[in-house]
C-alpha cells in the first residue's frame, strides 16, 4: 500500500465510482465526477502498490469555520486493514492545516469515528448541511439526527 496522498486529475473517475459502489445502501451519498473534480484538491487517497485507488476521503466546506469529511470510501477487498482510520486521520490533519475550527461527518460508522477522537453531535447545530443536503437527498438530514460527529480542531 503507499503513503496517503493527494488525488490527481485523472483519479475522477475512479473516486466517483469507489463512493458510489456504497450509495445503494445508503452509506454514501452519490457524488459525480464533476463534485470530485471541483474538489480534486480536497481529497486525499490512499493507493495499493499498482497504484489503483482503494480509499478515498474527501472534506466539503461550508464556511471558513465549518468543514465536512465526506465521500470516505473503502475498496471492500480491503476493509478492516485500518486504511478507513488512516484516512479519517488524514481529513483532520487538512482540515486542521486549513485553519478549520471544527470538522463534522455522518456516518453509520460509529464506533470508527468515536475511536479517531470524533463525539457526537447534534446536527441541528449544522443547519449549512440541511440546506445544502435537502437538494440531493431525503435521507441525510434524519440519519444525521442519530449518527453526526464532530471534533474541535482549534
Ligand atoms: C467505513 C469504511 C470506510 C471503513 O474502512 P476500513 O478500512 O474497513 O476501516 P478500518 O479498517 O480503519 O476500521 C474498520 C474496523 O476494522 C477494525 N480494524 C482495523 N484494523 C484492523 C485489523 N488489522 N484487523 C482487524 N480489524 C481491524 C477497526 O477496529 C474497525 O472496527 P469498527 O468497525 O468496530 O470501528 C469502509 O467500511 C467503507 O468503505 N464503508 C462503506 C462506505 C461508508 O460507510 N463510508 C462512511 C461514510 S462517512
Amino acid at each position: 500500500m503507499r503513503p496517503i496522498a493527494p488525488a490527481r486529475e485523472y483519479d475522477a473517475p475512479a473516486l466517483a465510482a469507489l463512493n458510489n459502489r456504497f450509495n445503494a445502501e445508503g452509506l454514501t451519498l452519490p457524488r459525480a465526477e464533476s463534485f470530485v473534480e471541483a474538489h480534486l484538491d480536497d481529497y486525499r487517497v490512499i493507493r495499493d502498490d499498482d497504484g489503483h485507488v482503494v480509499g478515498c476521503v474527501c472534506l466539503d466546506e461550508y464556511s471558513p469555520s465549518l468543514v465536512e469529511l465526506v465521500s470516505l470510501a473503502v475498496d471492500p477487498a480491503h476493509h478492516r486493514k485500518g486504511l478507513g482510520a488512516r484516512l479519517i486521520a488524514a481529513a483532520v490533519d487538512l482540515a486542521r492545516k486549513r485553519g478549520y475550527p471544527e470538522i463534522f461527518a455522518v456516518s453509520f460508522s460509529d464506533d470508527l469515528f468515536r475511536r479517531s477522537g470524533f463525539e457526537s453531535k447534534d446536527v441541528t447545530s449544522y443547519p449549512e448541511k440541511k440546506k445544502r443536503y435537502d437538494k440531493v437527498s431525503d435521507d441525510e438530514w434524519t440519519v444525521g439526527q442519530k449518527h453526526c460527529f464532530a471534533m474541535p480542531l482549534a
